[in-house]
């Protein structure tokens, strides 16, 4: 069956979640790369806990607790001045070059974001990377009110597309992202731009590449 739209997560995939590492180091001098990783790493595993037990908050409360906690866990004093900013900043993150370049070139297909973040956040973002024309729909996890790899957050995108799981293709950097929409029944690019090792999980995308500039020469 051939690809009909693309779906594409945002964190990572699309933006770069590190350009704020930038902005951590000035606030916290020789700290930067420590806080952005932590800060990363929290978020996404608030986000699995708060679904396994139920216990819903959307993904701006998710990123500035994870924030919260990364700091004290790095002994590092959050002004709420900080707060501030660090979130702020997290509405204004780059769009990666490979992404700039193969959106355009891949408007032959419908073309989605479906991600953690709230529409809020995710319309900042597509604003602030002038992406509003690139894409058709920009799906929150929000109306489900359950995070990634939950199968209810990908079902958003059959019944907003009206397309079956095969006829999507959904394009992710995160392993255990696209491992959720392969298990779901999507047709899946694995865009693994830093080499890392796919997790143990016996779930293989259909493709894996270094690049999102690869994409359009892709076969659907
Ligand atoms: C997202 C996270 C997984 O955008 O990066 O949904």
């Amino acid at each position: 069956m051939a690809i009909k739209a693309l779906v594409f997560d945002a964190y990572g995939t699309l933006f770069d979640v590190h350009t704020v590492a930038e902005l951590c180091e000035r606030t916290f001098p020789g700290k930067g790369m420590a806080l952005s990783q932590l800060w990363r790493a929290k978020q996404l595993e608030y986000t699995w806990l708060r679904s396994l037990m139920g216990r819903y908050e959307d993904f701006a409360r998710i990123t500035a607790d994870a924030l919260r906690h990364a700091c004290s866990a790095l002994e590092l004093k959050l002004e709420a001045a900080h707060l501030l900013r660090l979130m702020d900043a997290y509405d204004r993150l780059a769009l990666f070059a490979d992404a700039r370049e193969a959106l355009p070139a891949l408007s032959g297909y419908k073309r989605a974001i479906l991600s953690n973040g709230t529409p809020a956040m995710l319309d900042a973002l597509v604003k602030h990377a002038g992406l509003e024309r690139q894409l058709d729909a920009l799906l929150s996890v929000d109306a489900a009110r359950v995070f990634k790899p939950d199968p209810r957050v990908y079902q958003l995108a059959v019944d907003r597309l009206a397309l079956p799981p095969p006829e999507i293709g959904f394009v992710s950097s995160n392993y255990w992202d696209a491992a959720g929409a392969k298990s779901f029944g999507f047709r899946v690019f694995w865009i693994n731009r830093g080499g890392v090792t796919p997790d143990a999980l016996g779930i293989t995308p259909d493709a894996a590449m270094k690049s999102l500039a690869e994409l359009p020469q892709h076969p659907a």
